[in-house]
């Protein structure tokens, strides 16, 4: 049997591009942020993590532009070696004071962050105890802490009881990690922080959370999830990226500086791989300075993202409820979630198509977010268009 049989069996995607209405890896030739340029005609954006708009902010591409002139355009090397730079250091110093942690390390992905700190800390015979909605790094990261036999559970989503019930099974001084989302990247629910801090207290568990969609979204100033609900003290892990409200590339984690350099010293993911470029630490720190400037930019992004939410409620459509910048609309099926998808693109909204089994059965949605840079216009016109299209094909 040929190795790439199974590759040369996938027709899935040549069957929904041969429909018409394949969504993906569809190339943006212009971006000013709420609007961007796709197949040469303006369509406004209604998918993008680019929560405060700082991609196009013109402090944040002057800092890129003067990094690169400064640095060259990449750092040839792992941090540990000769990849590190003094904008690396002073990023996380910044982060460090922003997030009320002693000490940040970056990586040159979220992704790789999590696969950098999980392994790293939970060891053959500790326990690792998941979400089962987590992002897709930390299952990674899951997955390659299992392979160096760490005992996996994993508990309902977003169910402290279920937590309660995984916890009560595992001797209580064994040691345990557990992780969640902050904001879930899917459905953009908040963890629920207070109890989840208080199991692992009783429990003897160290705390992960992953704030990506977090940072720049809830807490004061856009804190995060530990701000949000004043227990930056009792997360002892917070790790996020710089793809989203920081306008880059690039993820982090925050603890204490103990924790902190055991994983600078230990985790692969660090190790062997190069570091952030030049331009993409110099934004990332350039979208700090003008989030700590303008905390209020935090504050439109929620207004916004409000606004589409009661908009669409509205008209009749099933919305996940929640206060962060993302609003998914549950559509039920793949055929129209794809069906839905190009509609609203026709009518010049782009927005993401979730099918399964990214998310379960009858979860298929239109994943929208917003940013603080969309005016009401455009935000009124993302609603106008999911009304016309939400009546053509009989879903409100
Ligand atoms: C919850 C969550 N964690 C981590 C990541 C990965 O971040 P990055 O884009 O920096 O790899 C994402 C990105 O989609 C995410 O949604």
């Amino acid at each position: 049997m040929d190795l790439f049989k199974k590759c040369y069996d996938f027709t899935r995607a040549d069957e929904i591009k041969a429909m018409g209405v394949y969504p993906y890896f569809r190339a943006v030739e212009e971006n000013e942020g709420p609007v961007v340029s796709i197949e040469g005609r303006k369509v406004i954006m209604a998918g993008s993590n680019n929560y405060l708009g700082l991609t196009s902010h013109p402090k944040v591409k002057e800092a890129a532009i003067n990094a690169i002139k400064k640095y060259g355009t990449g750092c040839s090397g792992s941090r540990y070696l000769t990849g590190t730079i003094d904008l690396h250091i002073e990023l996380e110093n910044r982060l460090a004071k922003f997030l009320g942690k002693e000490a940040v390390l970056l990586f040159s992905t979220g992704y790789q962050t999590a696969q950098g700190i999980i392994p790293t800390l939970v060891h053959r015979g500790e326990y690792l105890i998941s979400d089962k909605d987590n992002h897709a790094c930390i299952v990674a990261g899951n997955l390659i802490a299992r392979g160096a036999s760490v005992e996996l559970l994993r508990y309902k989503h977003n169910n402290m009881d279920d937590l309660e019930r995984v916890l009560s099974k595992i001797e209580k001084d064994v040691p345990k990690l557990i992780v969640s989302d902050g904001v879930f990247s899917t459905g953009g629910e908040i963890v629920e922080l207070p109890r989840l801090v208080q199991l692992a207290k009783a429990n003897n568990a160290k705390l992960l959370i992953d704030d990506a969609h977090s940072v720049g979204v809830i807490g004061k100033g856009g804190r995060g999830t530990a701000s949000e609900f004043n227990l930056v003290d009792e997360v002892d892990l917070t790790m996020g990226t710089f793809s989203k409200t920081f306008a880059s590339l690039g993820g982090f984690v925050a603890g204490e500086a103990k924790v902190i350099d055991y994983i600078k010293h230990s985790a692969a993911a660090l190790i062997f791989s190069a570091s952030p470029t030049p331009a993409s630490v110099a934004s990332a720190l350039a979208a700090l300075d003008v989030l700590e400037a303008e905390p209020e930019r935090v504050d439109k992004l929620i207004a916004n993202a409000q606004f589409i939410r009661t908009g669409l409620l509205a008209e009749g459509f099933n919305v996940i409820d929640g206060r962060t910048g993302i609003v998914p609309v549950i559509v039920g099926s793949d055929e129209l979630a794809f069906q839905m998808w190009r509609m609203l693109y026709d009518e010049g909204v782009f927005v993401n198509a979730f099918i399964a089994p990214g998310v379960p059965q009858g979860r298929q949605m239109m994943r929208t977010s917003y940013m603080a840079t969309h005016e009401e216009h455009h935000l009124q016109q993302i609603i106008d268009t999911f009304k016309k299209v939400g009546k053509q094909v009989g879903l409100i």
